[in-house]
């Protein structure tokens, strides 16, 4: 029997990050055919399968595509063929909704687009063993970003995007941290700043990843962070500016000695920003 024409309507759909939906047209293991639309200003993140053999053909919108290194804007009408174990990213940059039909063989498994495609365990103090501080690479950019435009992170912090973040890695008064686990996963990330004060530097963001709070990796951060600002010839004093109301994050602070004080003359701080201050003579509590 000829099977029933399948539309929108009567496909199994899917949604992720709250705003892309697929419509699985086609849902076989061999193969996969999905209408997808990713509204103006979403993403996936670059990602690779080991198997499948993908083609995206765009019905209207116009797609911005990085295949490996490579970044191409893919119109309607037009269609682009990723090979398997090849690392891509799919971005809606435009106006309008990103509207693609999306052939994968075999089919892909899980959602179109896995917003991490290592997730973290959630052991506690398992994610310390073995984490350590490294400088950041662009290709972190899309994870730190992840991390801090989730929930319960962005009210705590001023600037950022993906940007402002690859800015601050060509600045070579900032220095950009991330905080990676043994299979090279980037865990949390912190920034540092130079200061014109001789001897101060200024701690411009520490964060962890959500899933990752409560097993001690904002203190291993904090605590590789300040060893960096003490690897500088003549640094005796970092400071950082935290919101009042920022309760974890005071206690992190104080804990390692850093103590809140009326803000010098040079010091910019957020509305409800607090001056917090470590001397190299102060210790871990
Ligand atoms: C602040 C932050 C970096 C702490 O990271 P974390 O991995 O959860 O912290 P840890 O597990 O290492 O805990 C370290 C200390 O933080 C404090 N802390 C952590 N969670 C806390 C909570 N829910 N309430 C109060 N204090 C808390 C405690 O002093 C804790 O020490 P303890 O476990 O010995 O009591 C993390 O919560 C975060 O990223 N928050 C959002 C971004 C942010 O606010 N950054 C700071 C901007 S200035």
């Amino acid at each position: 029997m000829a099977p029933d024409p399948i539309s929108r309507d009567t496909a199994r759909r899917s949604t992720w990050d709250e705003r892309c939906t697929a419509w699985h047209l086609l849902d076989r293991p061999d193969l996969g055919v999905d209408e997808q639309c990713l509204p103006p200003g979403s993403s996936s993140r670059a990602h690779t399968h080991d198997r499948s053999r993908q083609f995206f053909f765009v019905l209207s919108g116009e797609a911005t595509v990085v295949l490996g290194r490579q970044t191409m804007t893919v119109p309607a009408g037009t269609g682009i063929e990723v090979p398997p174990r090849v690392s891509h990213e799919l971005r809606n940059e435009g106006d309008t909704d990103l509207e693609m039909l999306v052939v994968s063989a075999p089919k892909v498994a899980g959602k179109p687009y896995a917003h991490r495609t290592r997730p973290l365990a959630r052991s506690r103090g398992g994610l310390v063993v073995g984490s350590y501080l490294r400088a950041t690479r662009r290709g972190d950019l899309r994870t730190v970003v992840d991390i801090e435009e989730a929930l319960d992170t962005r009210q705590w912090i001023g600037q950022g995007g993906l940007e402002w973040h690859a800015a601050v890695l060509e600045d070579p008064r900032m220095e950009h941290w991330v905080l990676v686990d043994r299979l090279d996963r980037v865990l949390a990330f912190g920034i540092m700043a130079s200061s014109d004060q001789p001897g101060v530097v200024e701690l411009r963001r520490t964060v962890v990843a959500p899933e990752g709070r409560g097993q001690g990796l904002g203190r291993l951060l904090l605590r590789q962070l300040l060893e960096q600002a003490r690897a500088r010839p003549q640094v005796t004093t970092v400071w950082l500016d935290v919101g009042d109301d920022n309760t974890r994050a005071r206690s992190l602070y104080r804990s390692f000695g850093f103590v809140e004080k009326e803000p010098p003359p040079w010091a910019t701080l957020l509305d409800n920003g607090l001056y917090m201050e470590w001397n190299a003579t102060s210790h871990e509590g």
